[in-house]
């Protein structure tokens, strides 16, 4: 797909890895609604910056806790934009939570915002794409989802689910819309967490360091530019998922 003039949908587009993707398909010449859920500032500073690079872009607010929120984004997209080619499911939870303390909260929580507010949000963009033009879906998972281990119970399921969904929707959105998802490695701390902590794990990772949120950017782009890549999942993780 020429990204030039395409409009795309990023949530959690305002903050992180998000904005990293926000503005990434900007200098490709993309329109962006960035979504958020709390980051009002950061959206509109993400706006501000795309619109002054001479792009378009809006920030649609939406809390993915209520699917039918997430479901409205594509719609308001739509209001401004007058379609939408590109969603980007990128907005995520990450809370703790082993096989004896996660609860029904926090699996309840992990399961609406990970993955069935992507479901739901997925739905609504390839119902507004149809079955003649062309459209991409890239989710955000981790390379966790495909290899859990016994620590965050239930984001891992959430991510293991969103690779089997990435798969599920790309067989059946073919052969007009492609659906790939990224799994990327240790890129940002986790809340809480300083760089100082991220870096410290760098000795687990087979390549040394730490990723950037540029190499989950240019994945994307690589993702959004191959007519010919669909239900796949790359691994930008210097090999720590090996
Ligand atoms: N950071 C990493 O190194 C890493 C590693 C592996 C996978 N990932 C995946 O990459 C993606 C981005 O990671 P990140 O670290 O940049 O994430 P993050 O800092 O935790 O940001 C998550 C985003 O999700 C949004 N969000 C969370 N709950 C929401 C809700 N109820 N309603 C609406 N929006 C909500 C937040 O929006 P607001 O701020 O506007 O509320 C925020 O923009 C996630 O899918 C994550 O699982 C990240």
């Amino acid at each position: 797909m020429n990204l030039d003039g395409k409009v795309a949908i990023v949530t959690g587009g305002a903050v992180r890895l998000g904005r990293a993707l926000s503005l990434a398909l900007a200098e490709q010449g993309a329109r962006v609604a960035i979504h958020y859920g709390s980051s009002a500032g950061p959206a509109e500073a993400a706006v501000g910056e795309i619109k002054t690079r001479g792009s378009d872009a809006i920030a649609i607010q939406a809390d993915l806790s209520r699917p039918g929120e997430a479901r409205s984004i594509v719609e308001r997209a739509v209001d401004h934009f007058g379609q939408v080619d590109i969603l980007v499911n990128s907005a995520a939870i990450f809370e703790p939570g082993n096989w004896h303390d996660t609860t029904e909260a926090n699996w309840d929580r992990h399961f609406a915002i990970n993955l069935k507010s992507p479901f739901f949000l997925s739905q609504a963009f390839a119902a507004q794409v149809g079955r003649e033009r062309a459209g991409h879906i890239v989710n955000i998972a981790d390379w966790r989802g495909a290899r859990p281990g016994p620590d965050h119970m239930a984001y891992t399921l959430t991510k293991a689910a969103v690779i089997a969904m990435t798969r599920s929707l790309a067989l059946a959105l073919a052969p007009n819309i492609q659906v790939n998802a990224i799994a990327p490695g240790l890129i940002l701390p986790p809340p809480g967490q300083d760089q100082a902590y991220l870096e410290s794990k760098a000795s687990q990772v087979p390549a040394q360091r730490v990723g950037s949120p540029q190499e989950i950017a240019n994945a994307m782009i690589f993702l959004l530019r191959s007519d010919f890549v669909t239900g796949d999942l790359i691994f930008v993780t210097g090999g720590e998922h090996l």
